[in-house]
């Protein structure tokens, strides 16, 4: 495993991000909403970093068929706010093909918010599908599997602090069950 970003690095960017949102929000209490559940470490961080009043919720979604990359996607966990009439910034760990991104902006953005952002800590513009340009990007990144920072592979090492490549070498006797490192 070898580090791409390092936690230092992030938690500076982060907190770019944080003065970023919190100056184009300011007196607008904007609703941050986490994607679940790669988003869960990043939205803890970019919302202790912010300086204005702000509100935080979640969803969670899943895509039919992974891999196949449908387009279409089943809401697992809906949020708990009503969006009609908010400012809400979209809040995900990484946009790679962008369809999940996609799927959860237009399920937020089907109920009347008064403006809706995208917020990614990494982007990887390399292996998009659909046309989508997050307003706030943290790093872009290369075409490369990452994991750490609540990025997983098989639900394993979300827990990193920092963000590191993983390669087919590091799996082991895991590699066998898991299949090969596709994506992210
Ligand atoms: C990952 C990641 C993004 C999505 C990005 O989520 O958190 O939501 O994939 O990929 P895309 O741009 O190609 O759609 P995943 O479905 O692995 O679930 P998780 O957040 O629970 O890890």
């Amino acid at each position: 495993m070898r580090t791409l970003l390092g936690a230092a690095e992030i938690a500076t960017r982060v907190a770019e991000l944080a003065q970023q949102i919190s100056s184009d929000l300011a007196d607008q209490n904007p609703l941050l909403v986490g994607v679940l559940k790669g988003s869960y470490v990043f939205m803890a961080d970019l919302s202790r970093a912010m300086d204005i009043a702000h509100e935080i919720d979640f969803l969670a979604v899943s895509s039919y068929g992974k891999g196949t990359s449908s387009g279409a996607f089943r809401l697992l966990k809906d949020l708990s706010a009503d969006v009609a009439g908010r400012n809400v910034v979209i809040v995900e760990d990484i946009c790679d093909t962008g369809l999940s991104l996609r799927a959860v902006r237009d399920i937020v953005g089907s109920r009347d918010p008064a403006s809706l952002r995208l917020c990614v800590l990494l982007d990887k513009p390399s292996r998009r599908r659909v046309q989508l340009q997050p307003e706030y990007v943290g790093f872009t990144v290369p075409d490369v599997f990452v994991v750490g920072y609540g990025l997983d592979y098989a639900e394993r090492y979300r827990h990193l602090p920092d963000i590191v490549i993983l390669e087919a070498g590091d799996l082991g006797q895991d590699s066998a069950h898991h299949g090969e490192i596709s994506r992210r």
